[in-house]
């Protein structure tokens, strides 16, 4: 089943931000080619309402980011807006970029980057604010702000820093030179890299791999590694165990292992 994001008759149509659910996934597309799907304020807003959107219904299991064109997945915030800012409209559209982003990465449904070409600035910080990142060839990925004279302002600073380590951050953002898709799996900015014409598959096929396992387990670990991640290692370990606890009473725990011990597939309710 094909469908479009509905719309209510209050809420304008989205400029240039596309979604199709089929079968639990959900595909969220960057529609502006001409400028390498570059994020204006407009798309900014369009990606929150539609993150959001998607966080709510119930259809969706999991979603996937990506651009439209053989390009670029995003190559950055629009730089033709970034000229005009001021002291404190910069420092309201990084609030507001990092809001959006950070609604993406709090989401209790896993979600996957297809990386389909430059993901470059706010494009690779779009990328990093997903659960897990697929990338094919071309193009590059990094956080190119210091040339312009201006840092990463999406959540690149902090979360690059937590998904490669603080050297390797450090060195992508000094730079601002972009690495390719096989030197970004390397140092693990990415999780898998395939050929282009396999992006979507491979995104989808993962994220299906995901929505087969215990769905109560599944946002269990997305919460406690997000938190983890953002407090003490005591503290970490203390979530683990409360979430550990409550997953030992859920029906899902019994059916997983009755289902292993019965070598049959586990048919998982999420209670
Ligand atoms: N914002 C606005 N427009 C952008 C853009 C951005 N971040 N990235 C690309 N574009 C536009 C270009 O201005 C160009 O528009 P035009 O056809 O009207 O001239 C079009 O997209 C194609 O890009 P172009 O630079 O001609 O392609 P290229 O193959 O020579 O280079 C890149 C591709 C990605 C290396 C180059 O576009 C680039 O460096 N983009 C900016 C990346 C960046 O600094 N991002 C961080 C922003 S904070």
């Amino acid at each position: 089943m094909t469908q479009a994001t509905p719309q209510s008759q209050a809420t304008p149509p989205m400029a240039a931000v596309r979604v199709e659910i089929r079968e639990r996934i959900a595909t969220v597309t960057i529609d502006r080619p001409d400028v390498l799907n570059a994020l204006n304020r407009a798309v900014v807003l369009d990606l929150d309402r539609t993150f959001s959107q998607l966080g709510e219904d119930p259809a969706v299991g999991g979603i996937i980011v990506t651009g439209a064109g053989p390009r670029a997945f995003v190559a950055g915030a629009d730089i033709e807006e970034l000229k005009g800012l001021s002291g404190t409209s910069g420092y309201e559209a990084s609030r507001l970029g990092q809001g959006v982003l950070g609604r993406l990465d709090r989401l209790p449904k896993p979600s996957v980057a297809a990386v389909n070409g430059y993901a470059l600035g706010g494009g690779c910080e779009l990328a990093l604010a997903c659960t897990l990142r697929v990338a094919a060839g071309g193009g590059g990925l990094g956080l190119p702000e210091t040339a312009l004279g201006i840092i990463p302002g999406y959540g690149g600073t902090q979360r690059l820093a937590r998904l490669v380590g603080a050297g390797k951050a450090l060195e992508l953002i000094l730079t601002g030179e972009p690495v390719d898709a096989q030197e970004a799996l390397r140092i693990g900015l990415v999780n898998r890299v395939v050929p282009a014409p396999e992006l979507l598959g491979a995104a989808t096929a993962l994220l299906r791999v995901i929505l087969s396992r215990g769905p109560l387990a599944v946002q269990a670990t997305l919460e406690v590694v997000r938190a983890g991640l953002a407090g003490s290692l005591e503290a970490g370990l203390e979530l683990e165990a409360r979430a550990f606890g409550l997953l030992c009473s859920s029906e899902d725990m019994h059916e997983g292992m009755r289902a292993f011990l019965a070598k049959r597939k586990p048919a998982f309710s999420g209670r």
